[in-house]
């Protein structure tokens, strides 16, 4: 499993930085999980730069722009230089703040160029019974695939993330079945967007009230390859036990 901590803007201090950190070096080392930590950059910049360990980084955003006088950005190049492997793409908080399908795509080139591997997200608002919800994923997924090289394509990993079981309990998020659902069917539009071979190896995450309670139950049988997880990652002792409960 590929777990994602996506710390957002709930960690301000280097201290708790270096124990999240540290935290997971030793979760790594006897769980069998990857661990990929995606902290706010400046403290992403502190831990990554002389990383030796095997727990990766990811940026939380990149960038638009190639540069240049664009006061504020952080360029994809500058998190690939301080030590980040991954970025996340147009994750829904991002998207609220004006992200759009353009800049989606725009940003996606711009971590695959700097060697960075893209995490993009997508999910659905709401539920409904007809299943728009499904046409919903097929449009964001579409939409952000299809304007790069086939080869690109291949790259990127799939964070599921529906809005409707963001920042809540492990009671409110996604069911098992559900989401075996869900995988199946992300997997069958990429198997339109990718040869079958390559769709075949795509990595699926799920993200969403991801906890200790349901983490292992949301693994088993669902096909998903890893979780995105947000305000559990950031508790030392619950993200401990998210991992453990994993193998
Ligand atoms: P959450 O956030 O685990 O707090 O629901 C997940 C995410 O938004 O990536």
């Amino acid at each position: 499993m590929l777990i994602v901590a996506n710390w957002k803007a709930y960690v301000e201090d280097g201290a708790k930085a270096k124990k999240l950190f540290a935290t997971s070096k030793k979760l790594k080392s006897t769980h069998r999980s990857d661990i990929v930590l995606a902290p706010p950059g400046p403290l992403l910049g502190m831990l990554a730069m002389n990383n030796k360990s095997s727990v990766a980084f990811a940026a939380q955003d990149v960038s638009s722009t190639t540069g240049g006088a664009k006061t504020g950005e952080v360029l994809a190049s500058v998190y690939a230089n301080v030590g980040a492997t991954y970025s996340i793409v147009g994750h829904s908080e991002r998207r609220a703040m004006g992200d759009t399908n353009t800049t989606i795509t725009e940003k996606l080139s711009h971590a695959l160029a700097h060697g960075l591997i893209p995490i993009l997200c997508i999910g659905e608002h709401t539920r409904d019974s007809e299943g728009k919800y499904l046409s919903f994923i097929r449009e964001e997924l579409t939409t952000a695939l299809e304007p790069l090289a086939p080869k690109d394509r291949t790259k990127i990993i799939i964070a599921y993330e529906p809005l409707w079981a963001i920042g809540k309990t492990a009671t409110a998020a996604i069911v098992p079945a559900d989401l075996a659902e869900m995988v199946s069917y992300i997997r069958k539009v990429l198997g339109e967007l990718l040869s079958g071979k390559a769709s075949a190896r795509s990595l699926v995450l799920y993200g969403g009230s991801v906890e200790p309670e349901n983490a292992f139950l949301l693994a088993k049988d669902s096909g998903i390859n890893g979780f995105l997880v947000g305000h559990a990652s950031v508790d030392v002792s619950a993200f401990s036990a998210l991992i453990k409960n994993l193998g």
